[in-house]
């Protein structure tokens, strides 16, 4: 199979709030891939890449200018292999704005597998991701079990933005290398056997 190239992760940073603390999770979890052998990882920043948020009617064309926004966001995720989405908890679930990135797209997703690292408040975003898991099933995307949660987020992380806690690290290592796992199995299955939705 094709590892030339290692797995293509592409990493979605889901909240867009101005002030946000996402980045400094984002760039947690990108040292860790950064050091990985098997995988090379695109940061998705919604920040950067504000979609339209009215869809067109079914069958008819989106609006002018709808490809022009898409375009900076869906070739990146149509190539990834695997993806690892980092949402905070907003309201018991995941921000408005990473929804919309989900439902502009469709078969970007499908036989991919999907990791988690969230934070909040007491939670650390748990609520949001157990809500993302049923919203990603109806994409036939698959799940990854082990997650990376940081509650209380803003306390988490040192001067060095390195995490306080050791034990998050070792969960990005598990969730990464499930990751991994359901990348190759999923990727090999799909050259033997194209993917039938
Ligand atoms: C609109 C909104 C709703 C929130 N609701 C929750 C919540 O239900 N549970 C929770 O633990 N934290 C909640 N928070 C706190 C956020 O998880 C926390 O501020 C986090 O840093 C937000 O991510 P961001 O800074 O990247 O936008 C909420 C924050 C916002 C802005």
């Amino acid at each position: 199979m094709d590892d030339m190239f290692g797995l293509r992760v592409a990493v979605i940073v889901g909240s867009t709030r101005d002030g946000r603390f996402g980045p400094v999770v984002a760039n947690w979890l990108l040292i860790h891939l950064a050091q990985r052998e098997d995988m090379t990882f695109d940061l998705v920043d919604l920040a950067e890449t504000p979609l339209p948020t009215v869809f067109p009617a079914f069958g008819q064309p989106a609006a002018p200018g709808t490809a022009e926004l898409l375009a900076p966001v869906s070739p990146r995720l149509a190539a990834a292999d695997a993806f690892v989405i980092v949402t905070p908890e907003y309201n018991h679930s995941f921000p408005a704005s990473l929804k919309n990135a989900i439902d502009w797209h469709n078969k970007e997703w499908h036989a991919k597998p999907v990791g988690f690292v969230s934070y909040g408040g007491l939670s650390g975003g748990l609520r949001a991701v157990e809500q993302l898991r049923v919203v990603l099933a109806e994409l036939h995307a698959v799940t990854i079990r082990d997650t990376v949660s940081f509650h209380g987020a803003w306390t988490q992380f040192d001067a060095d933005a390195k995490a306080k806690d050791p034990a998050a690290d070792a969960a990005a290592k598990t969730m990464l290398d499930q990751l991994a796992w359901w990348a190759h199995a999923l990727r090999d299955a799909k050259a033997l056997r194209p993917y039938a939705a």
